[in-house]
């Protein structure tokens, strides 16, 4: 405690000495840095969004990930196109080097995605002709999918985000292919049915993992959240096996956090007929394109304002896992060629950022 503040009132100066425009603070891997994770681990996992080129144990990438995190995803190499780009071929070595990755540190594995509207090959949905397939063709094709990756890591990953983003930016379900080739094929009035597939086939594959349905923008669209809201409460009367909401948290440092909050507990109405129905931040990061002091102070009040509704949410026992999409600024899917973006918690030099001291102090104002 003695040492975290020390350390803490240390960054605080260096960071007034630079005034904090380049953020050279501290090092976010070198041992007197406090490790993100260890600071939260009362009340939920930290994670981060890697790719496979992290894995290098002399990288500083990987000295970073593994200090501050213990929940990882895949950014992008188990998605459907990169595992099964066709029919009659998957693609298990870089997954496989990422259960390792897990084996060897005990992180908690997340796996990203099994069904998209994008990243996703056409061949699931066109025959030869160009034609889309019979539904029940793309059934058995979700079903042989989902059980083929799943099984195969059963144990291993210990959540999947099953689908991800079926629903509309409007109302209702988002028009996909899946969508538009299943549609009501058991002809019960709804057309959530490829959805259903997909987790019923995952909890037949892995009976223990956690299965989530994951989307953006329910941290500000009521509109969407209620969608969100109707389709999960219609599936769970139905009996099909969805263990969670995740909330991608792509957000900027204007977020309306109150809203955000009645947007959870509209999701959390959910808990009255799943009792266990849980909320996971699943891809977290911060749009800023400002680089001034006061852009990084207010991204650091926005963080500490987030990670107190985190803490709160663990302790009412609803949220257990935050994960972020990257680690450091210098490789966020927010970057452009013509424009640099500061998202994360460490910068582009594995330098802390004050939002990662920001959120600590958090921690430690809310140790009993
Ligand atoms: O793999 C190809 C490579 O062969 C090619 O040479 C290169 C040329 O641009 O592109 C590579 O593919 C890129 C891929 O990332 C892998 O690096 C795509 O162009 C690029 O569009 C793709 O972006 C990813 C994006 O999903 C796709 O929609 C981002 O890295 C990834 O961060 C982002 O992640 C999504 C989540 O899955 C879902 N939620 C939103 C989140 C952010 O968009």
């Amino acid at each position: 405690m003695k040492r975290f503040i020390s350390l803490l009132l240390v960054a605080l100066m260096l960071m007034s000495l630079s005034g904090c425009s380049g953020n050279k603070v501290i090092c976010a891997y070198e041992e007197e840095t406090p490790s993100l994770y260890e600071q939260f681990e009362q009340w939920f996992g930290v994670g981060a969004a890697i790719n496979s080129w992290n894995l290098d144990g002399s990288s500083e990438q990987y000295k970073t990930i593994t200090k501050h995190f213990n929940v990882f995803v895949y950014e992008n190499e188990s998605k459907p196109d990169a595992t099964h780009p066709s029919e009659d071929r998957y693609n298990f070595a870089n997954v496989d080097k990422f259960v390792e990755f897990g084996e060897q540190t005990g992180a908690t594995l997340r796996g990203h995605t099994l069904l998209w509207h994008s990243q996703c090959p056409d061949w699931f949905f066109f025959d030869s002709n160009g034609n889309y397939v019979a539904p029940e063709v793309l059934l058995e094709r979700i079903d042989e999918h989902v059980t083929t990756i799943v099984s195969r890591y059963a144990g291993k990953i210990d959540t999947w985000d099953v689908v991800n983003e079926v629903i509309s930016d409007g109302a209702g379900l988002r028009d996909s292919h899946w969508y538009n080739v299943v549609g009501d094929y058991d002809g019960d009035g709804d057309k959530y049915d490829y959805i259903e597939q997909a987790f019923r086939s995952a909890r037949a594959a892995d009976p223990d993992a956690r299965l989530i349905i994951n989307d953006y923008n329910m941290e500000w669209s009521e509109s969407k959240t209620i969608s969100m809201y109707l389709a999960v409460k219609q599936m769970l009367s139905e009996g099909v096996p969805i263990d969670g909401v995740g909330l991608q948290m792509h957000i900027g440092p204007d977020l309306d956090v109150a809203k955000l909050r009645s947007n959870i507990e509209i999701l959390l109405k959910l808990r009255d007929i799943n009792p266990d129905f849980v909320i996971e931040v699943t891809e977290m990061d911060m749009n800023m394109t400002g680089s001034t002091k006061e852009d990084f102070e207010k991204q650091a009040a926005k963080y500490a304002e987030m990670f107190q509704l985190f803490i709160d949410l663990a302790e009412e026992g609803v949220l257990d896992t935050v994960v972020f999409w990257g680690f450091y600024d210098g490789a966020s899917w927010l970057n452009k060629s013509d424009a640099d973006n500061y998202p994360m918690l460490f910068d582009r030099e594995f330098m802390t950022k004050p939002a990662f001291w920001s959120v600590l102090e958090v921690a430690e104002n809310n140790k009993k």
